[in-house]
């Protein structure tokens, strides 16, 4: 069994989606485009080191909840995530791919490869690349710009071999990581979605359950 996550898995440790309607999710509050896009880092680099200050912090405080805890105790699992949050790592998973980077670093905007892991409870200010000048920015993948190969290569691997998905708390509407349900479908694994909401790809399920993430996760997988 592989696990495929979104937002929805960290949500009930307060960490916000993005597009839940109910919630008003992270977008309401800000315009995706101007903070998590490099032309929106290249308009207001302050603005958008501040925005990710403030989601730092918010992680930092938040706690992983049981659907985290019950996916870590699982350690032959490979748990493939959308999530830049280091929930999962925090409650002991030790086989995570994050298809959209990591909040808890920041990198060369001008890709030199340098990457330097971040205090999360004390985020840092704007700085230049120790290596190469150039600017410092989250490591997180930004809109526009293209999945890190190494995960997305180890992701579709393990999506194309697994028996089972569990797929959790994901709207499954952002691709090129949507797609790896439709994979592992048609490499033949049976797919279980958990979801409080139906999804786009609730139609690609064997099995959909619908309900919090930390009820549900845990009940699936007790040992
Ligand atoms: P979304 O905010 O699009 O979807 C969150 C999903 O979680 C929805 O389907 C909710 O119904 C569900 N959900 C909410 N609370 C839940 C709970 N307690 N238990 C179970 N499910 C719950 O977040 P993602 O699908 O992760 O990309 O969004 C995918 C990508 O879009 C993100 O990784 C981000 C964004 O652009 C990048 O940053 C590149
Ligand atoms: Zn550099």
């Amino acid at each position: 069994m592989v696990s495929f996550s979104g937002a929805g898995l960290s949500a009930e440790s307060g960490v916000p989606t993005f597009r839940d309607a109910q919630t008003g999710g992270l977008w309401a509050k800000h315009d995706p485009m101007r903070l998590a896009s490099p032309q929106g880092f290249a308009d207001d680099p302050q603005l958008v080191s501040q925005w990710y200050a403030h989601r730092r912090r918010a992680i930092a405080e938040a706690q992983p909840n049981g659907a985290h805890t019950a996916l870590a105790r699982r350690s032959e699992m490979i748990h493939v995530t959308q999530n830049v949050d280091d929930l999962l790592h925090r409650a002991g998973a030790k086989q995570v791919i994050q298809l959209h980077g990591t909040i808890a670093a920041d990198r060369c905007h001008a890709s030199c490869g340098y990457e330097e892991p971040i205090d999360m409870t004390d985020p840092p200010n704007l700085r230049n690349c120790p290596e190469c000048g150039s600017q410092m920015r989250p490591a997180v993948v930004w809109f526009g710009e293209s999945l890190p190969n190494s995960a997305w290569a180890e992701a579709e691997q393990a999506c194309r071999d697994c028996d089972v998905l569990l797929v959790i708390g994901t709207s499954a509407v952002v691709y090129p990581a949507a797609g790896l349900i439709g994979l592992a479908k048609s490499a033949g694994a049976g797919i279980i979605i958990v979801n409080t909401h139906q999804s786009d790809a609730s139609s690609l399920a064997d099995v959909e359950l619908l309900g919090k993430a930390s009820e549900v996760v845990p009940a699936i997988l007790i040992d």
